[in-house]
């Protein structure tokens, strides 16, 4: 890893957890510093939070490309030129092109809001997985940083913290106190990496 950690973060939505790992680039709890955001949603609060920082924020999709080819390209022309380490998913609502996965050779993670492989895969997201947790009478739920691949929410998994259901739960209350720990775990794993306590193989 370089000795300050250039990061990308992807996202599509809100971006609350860019937000948590600008605050703690900013505060130097991360030896590193977010250099580009990349939105597949034009809307995205995420882009103008990024601006808002001063890091370029980029909205790029496959839709704007002739191919699924020539999108993969730019992006890895954006992470080519933006010298990136390391890329952070935070909600990204889309797979990264293989050419993508195989140019940054395991510096890709994600956060999930779940403990991992538990309510993770394909339309696992959002409110669903606390439905789901709910659904099943789980006491205990969590955070999952995981490395990725070409397999939805399937790599190895670098951090885990839990979070208690509690017996009044709604999906919504225990999305706001998962994205709580999101908030905690995610800068913290990012820092490990940037110090090399976490290795990405
Ligand atoms: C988070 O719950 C994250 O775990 C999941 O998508 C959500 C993104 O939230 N992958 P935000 O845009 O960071 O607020």
């Amino acid at each position: 890893m370089a000795q300050s950690l250039r990061i990308a973060v992807f996202t599509s939505h809100g971006g609350s957890n860019l937000q948590s790992l600008i605050d703690a680039c900013a505060a130097g709890r991360i030896d590193g510093q977010i250099v580009l955001v990349i939105s597949n949603n034009r809307k995205s609060y995420a882009l103008e939070r990024a601006r808002q920082a001063g890091i370029e924020a980029l909205h790029l999709t496959e839709k704007k490309f002739d191919s699924a080819e020539a999108f993969a390209k730019a992006l890895v022309n954006k992470l080519t030129k933006y010298q990136i380490d390391l890329i952070c998913l935070a909600g990204y609502m889309k797979f990264l092109p293989p050419m993508v996965l195989q140019y940054v050779r395991g510096r890709v993670i994600n956060i999930h809001p779940a403990l991992l492989p538990r309510y993770g895969g394909k339309g696992m997201y959002g409110l669903r997985v606390h439905e789901a947790v709910l659904a099943a009478g789980d006491t205990e739920t969590g955070v999952t940083i995981h490395q990725v691949d070409e397999i939805y929410d399937h790599g190895t998994i670098l951090a885990q913290r839990k979070v208690s259901v509690l017996p009044d739960d709604t999906p919504e209350t225990l999305q706001q106190r998962v994205l709580q720990v999101e908030h905690e775990l995610y800068p913290e794993a990012v820092a490990q990496i940037a110090s090399g306590a976490i290795k990405l193989e």
